[in-house]
């Protein structure tokens, strides 16, 4: 029976997934705990709305939970030595040198982990990869666990996490399926049960399937790559949309009725962004070439080649519309976050293409229901194209959508926010350099309506 969990990592899974366990497990303590004190103080703020991550319905467990049988700290050996499960769910960036830069996911956090609950644990422990690994990882983390060890039992179990930002809590509350890698051993089946009797508490036990680990963890790459294929599938389909006077939404509709095919990630958009999916095909591209398997690395490359073409025509589209020059124009960007609902902007591709379009000497004005400046900047800083006080002069982020429009000669829509719907496109219009563009590069906004109010458009997909 597990009476104390401990989640190493309080990011975008640890945080919520540990928050649900809290939730529907009220007799077990979790400990979450993370080396960063600026994000754990985040997680221990008072005022809940600085809680580190936005996700909808967060907030109230949260409260409900928090200092009840939830606890985040900085005290990793003190939550490794009280538990008897450790979640892993820290990050497992792309690779940024030596063998396998930028493709293979760079295990050095969690090979970090391994040796820490190595060096303090005394008492048996089932080890749970929640982290995405590449194949074999679990083989990796027991040889650490047990020759590094002062001799106690562990059990590595693979269970990686489904959820998607922005319904995170919705995903783990009602999750389509929950999976647990183990091995084939008495102990493995014992230490997987034990997890099973976790989430038994709220998962029907039909939905919790059980799995040897190498298919679990290569279960996780897979569901990513064929998510990322489907909307690599359906961009390539606007591209082609927009030439024949085609609607990708209209598209999207037809073949999504198939009930083969489905009618769930077919929306077309600027190209998807977060922290999953480039990283772990990029992953599954690393790791079929170095078993040799060229054809399958080169089609799931195609997934990434694709997604980086949509990116790149959005931005030019933008500077041929313009008169083939936005030298010195101002352009309103809505949406900096990677999808809607969260405040998360890795890979996002507003800052791919706010880049394309600042190369070219643009000025962006900014806005993002969730996004603070400081990461806006901070994103953009990153890419190393400009310097610091280049950034600073050409861009400003600010706090009114309207603010953003004033003056600026094209809007574009790169996050699908509902509340852009919302906006009073009249007054925006009113506020523009005329002619006023609007690129949306989520098919969000009603084209129709933007045209009679007098704008330019150009919707993604739409010919
Ligand atoms: P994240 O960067 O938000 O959080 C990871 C946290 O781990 C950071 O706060 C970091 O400080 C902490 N950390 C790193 N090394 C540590 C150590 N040795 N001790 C203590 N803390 C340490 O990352 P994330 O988005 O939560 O992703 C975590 C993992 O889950 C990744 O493998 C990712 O691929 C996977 N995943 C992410 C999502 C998602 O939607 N973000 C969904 C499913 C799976
Ligand atoms: C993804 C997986 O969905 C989730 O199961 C996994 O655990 C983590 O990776 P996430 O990246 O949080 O989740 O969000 P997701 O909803 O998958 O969106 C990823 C990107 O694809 C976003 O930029 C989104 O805007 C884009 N997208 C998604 C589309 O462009 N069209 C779609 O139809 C769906």
């Amino acid at each position: 029976m597990i009476k104390t969990i401990c989640c190493i990592g309080a990011g975008y899974v640890g945080g919520p997934t540990m928050a649900v366990i809290a939730l529907k497990c009220p007799d077990i303590t979790v400990n979450v705990v993370d080396l960063s004190q600026t994000r754990i103080d985040a997680w221990n703020d008072r005022d809940l709305n600085n809680l580190p991550i936005y996700e909808p319905g967060l907030i109230e467990i949260i409260h409900k939970c928090r200092g009840r049988n939830l606890f985040f700290s900085t005290e990793v050996d003190k939550a490794i030595e009280d538990a008897d499960a450790i979640f892993i769910s820290v990050n497992t960036p792309t690779k940024a040198y030596g063998v396998g830069k930028g493709q293979a996911a760079d295990l050095k956090y969690i090979e970090l982990c391994a040796r820490q609950i190595a060096e303090v644990a005394t008492t048996p422990k089932i080890v749970i990869e929640k982290s995405t690994l590449p194949v074999r990882t679990a083989e990796a983390i027991s040889n650490i666990l047990k020759n590094t060890g002062n001799g106690v039992d562990f059990q590595v179990l693979s269970n990686p996490e489904f959820l998607a930002e922005g319904t995170a809590v919705q995903d783990l509350l009602y999750p389509d399926r929950v999976l647990i890698g183990r091995e084939e051993s008495k102990e493995g089946k014992k230490a997987a049960q034990t997890l099973v009797d976790i989430y038994k508490n709220w998962v029907n036990e039909d939905k919790i399937l059980t799995t040897n680990v190498w298919s679990s963890e290569l279960s996780k790459l897979t569901a990513n790559a064929f998510l990322a294929q489907r909307v690599s599938s359906i961009n390539a389909m606007s591209e082609l949309c927009e030439v024949t006077g085609a609607d990708v939404n209209e598209v999207a509709k037809a073949i999504g009725a198939d009930s083969r095919i489905g009618s769930k990630f077919l929306k077309s958009s600027v190209g998807f962004g977060g922290s999953c999916f480039q990283k772990d095909i990029l992953n599954l591209v690393y790791i079929a070439k170095s078993y040799g398997l060229k054809e399958v690395a080169d089609y799931w490359e195609q997934v990434i080649i694709l997604n980086n073409h949509q990116k790149r025509r959005f931005a030019s589209n933008i500077v041929k519309t313009l008169f083939n020059t936005v030298s010195g124009k101002d352009i309103a960007i809505l949406g900096w976050a990677f999808k809607k609902n969260t405040n998360d902007t890795r890979e996002s591709a507003a800052i791919y293409i706010s880049n394309e379009l600042l190369k070219e000497r643009a000025e962006l004005k900014v806005f993002d229901p969730k996004v603070t400046k400081e990461q806006i900047f901070s994103d953009l800083d990153r890419l190393e194209t400009r310097t610091e006080e280049e950034n600073k002069s050409l861009v400003s982020v600010v706090e009114d959508p309207y603010e953003a429009c004033e003056n600026a000669h094209a809007v574009a829509v790169l996050t699908e926010w509902d509340e852009f719907n919302g906006y009073d496109w009249e007054k925006i219009y009113r506020s523009m350099k005329k002619p006023a563009f609007v690129f949306d590069g989520r098919a969000l906004l009603d084209q129709e309506k933007l045209e009679e109010i007098g704008f330019a458009t150009y919707k993604i997909g739409k010919g």
